[in-house]
């Protein structure tokens, strides 16, 4: 049973439709990226994951168990975690502070020294700056308290949204090693990015989103070796 089985989701905000019966699917500890370039639809569709958007029709089935109905709250108890495009953190927290939101429930709490452990280790530098406040960190830096973040909830299904969005190169490796560890770990992760090269030589299985539907779909290296791939989103 995949962790996590999307069917014909649709997303609407009022009249226009953002995903229009978007099928994919999650195995466990699998890595699955979504492709796709401005305005696809690949947000709207983590966000109608995590329940931070309506699904206008379709299922969300984490591990057998229909979501779409359930609070935000209730699908991060369930093990849903998203880090969201943009960061989004607290810039007058400090880093420490950042990490310790993403711990709010009664579960995840119980366990967060244990968590800030894990994320310390695979970013050395978070735990250099725990006391700084998040508002003066780099954008790189910033993108790994997101990352870490959405692990103090512990999830079994992991969402990033661009994390490599405005980040320098050589950071960028850092935060894709970073995500290489964890899927290793057994981590189940959905990675949404315009890097599409970036996304697919990380993936086991990728999907190309465009005006809301998927376009394409298949192993991360056949997606880097097809022509219309290579062509729309490589630039080769
Ligand atoms: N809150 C909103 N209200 C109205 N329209 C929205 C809203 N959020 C997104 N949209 C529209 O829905 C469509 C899909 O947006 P979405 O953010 O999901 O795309 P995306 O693939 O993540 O794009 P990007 O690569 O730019 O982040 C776009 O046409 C966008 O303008
Ligand atoms: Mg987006």
């Amino acid at each position: 049973m995949p962790t996590l089985e999307v069917q014909k989701l649709c997303v609407h905000y009022g009249q226009l439709q953002a995903v229009r019966s978007v099928d994919f699917q999650v195995g466990k500890g699998e890595l699955v990226a979504l492709i796709g370039s401005n305005g696809a639809g690949k947000s709207s569709t983590l966000k109608a994951v995590a329940g931070l958007v309506h699904a206008t029709g379709g299922t969300i089935r984490l591990d057998g168990e229909e979501i779409q109905r359930l609070s935000p709250e209730q699908r991060v108890l369930r093990g849903v975690s998203l880090s969201p495009e943009g960061r989004r953190l607290f810039g007058r927290m400090t880093v420490l502070e950042n990490l310790l939101i993403g711990a709010h429930t009664v579960k995840s709490a119980a366990r967060r020294s244990e968590t800030l452990h894990l994320v310390y280790e695979l970013f050395p530098r978070v735990h250099e700056r725990r006391s700084q406040l998040a508002g003066s960190l780099s954008g790189g830096e910033q993108q790994m308290v997101a990352i870490g973040r959405a692990l103090m909830a512990q999830p079994k299904l992991l969402m990033l949204d661009e994390p490599s969005l405005g980040i320098a190169p050589k950071v960028v490796a850092e935060i894709a090693d970073a995500i290489r560890r964890l899927n290793r770990d057994g981590m189940s992760i959905v990675l949404v990015e315009q890097n599409a090269r970036l996304a697919l030589r990380l993936a086991h299985n990728a999907y190309a989103l465009e005006h809301g539907e998927v376009v394409m779909s298949g192993k991360g290296d056949e997606l880097l070796d097809d022509p219309f791939v290579r062509k729309a989103y490589l630039g080769v």
